[in-house]
């Protein structure tokens, strides 16, 4: 059976650490490709998780590059590209740097992989994927943004912790884009199947839900020079795994929305089942009012951000 071809946009912090995790778990082999700026950064890191293998025990090839030829024929492209959140940032101020990144990374990534499912990374979130959709004119199941695992791993490990459980027993759902107006639907938040209402306290819920939404910030305050990389490349592994094996693992991942949740032409996380066709199904849930209306507040913001896209023409 042929091997499967991963390239990593971006070879940073969230880059080089998802280069080493796919290496780890042999899910294909992986391409680390930045810009030539940087020429010897990428080459550097990926020879030195190559040279891993034989002491982890993995036969994965690694390549770090600065030519997009070497991304030929990929199955998933990952777009980590970008700069990251500094402390006091939003990750809306990150709008239009990152925005012509991803242009560029996208035009360039679609040239030599016309086939891929892309997954992005870059924030803010939700408008880079409109950013990719829009550029590489793939079909919108193969373009997928991660947040919604990566928020929902920071709830799972909260909810954890204050019931003194393992997290393998914890589910959640955050939907919602990736900024401080996500959605963590606790009526969704079980613990073995148990609603996490009837373990925990109600302070200890809104605790968490402020928290999980906070988590991004939570981290750039404490590194002060970057963001979180350790999970969020852990939560893009999930997804390649789901779609390189066909596991068709429901998963929230930010995806383009035309009618659905009531959301028209906007990437917003919701529930979905990632298979070797990328987006396979968008799940619905039966969200209540209060749940409806935060999830229209969080597209609203989402649209926000694409608006000053649209009038900066990056996306009209
Ligand atoms: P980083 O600064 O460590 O790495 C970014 C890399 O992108 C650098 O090596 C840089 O040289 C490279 N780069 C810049 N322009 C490029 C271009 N045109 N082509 C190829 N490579 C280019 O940043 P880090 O921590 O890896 O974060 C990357 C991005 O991911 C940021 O935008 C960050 O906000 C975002 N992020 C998103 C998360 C999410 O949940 N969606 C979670 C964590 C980070
Ligand atoms: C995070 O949530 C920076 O978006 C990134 O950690």
């Amino acid at each position: 059976m042929a091997r499967k071809k991963i390239s990593v946009i971006g070879a940073g912090n969230v880059g080089a650490t998802l280069a080493q995790r796919l290496a780890e778990k042999a899910l294909g082999d992986v391409v680390v490709l930045d810009i030539p700026l940087v020429d010897g950064m990428p080459q550097g890191k990926a020879l030195d998780i190559f040279e891993s293998g034989p002491v982890y025990g993995y036969d994965t090839r690694v390549k770090g590059t600065v030519k997009y030829e070497d991304t030929s024929n990929s199955d998933v492209v990952v777009i980590t590209a970008g700069l990251p959140r500094k402390p006091g940032m939003s990750r809306d101020d990150l709008l239009l740097t990152n925005a012509g990144i991803v242009k560029g990374v996208t035009e360039q990534v679609v040239k030599f992989s016309p086939n891929s499912i892309l997954i992005v990374v870059s924030n803010p979130l939700d408008a880079m994927c409109a950013v990719a959709l829009k550029i590489s004119g793939f079909p919108k199941q193969r373009v997928i943004g991660m947040a919604g695992v990566l928020d929902s791993a920071r709830m799972a490990t909260f909810i954890a912790d204050a019931a003194q459980v393992s997290v393998e027993d914890v589910q959640t759902m955050v939907l919602g884009g990736h900024g401080d107006t996500m959605v963590p639907v606790t009526r969704y938040c079980a613990i073995a199947g148990v609603p996490i209402g009837e373990i925990l306290k109600k302070e200890q819920i809104d605790a968490i839900v402020k928290r999980t939404a906070e988590g991004g910030a939570e981290i750039v305050k404490l590194l002060k020079t970057g963001s979180a990389f350790y999970a969020p490349s852990a939560s893009v592994v999930a997804m390649v795994e789901s779609i390189l094996k066909d596991k068709k693992r429901i998963l929230p991942c930010a995806v383009y929305l035309q009618g659905e949740y009531g959301i028209q032409d906007l990437f917003v996380g919701v529930p979905v089942k990632l298979g070797e066709r990328g987006i396979e199904q968008i799940i619905q849930l039966n969200l209540n009012v209060e749940e409806r209306i935060a999830l229209q507040k969080s597209a609203d913001a989402v649209k926000e951000l694409v608006e000053i896209l649209k009038r900066q023409q990056v996306l009209s």
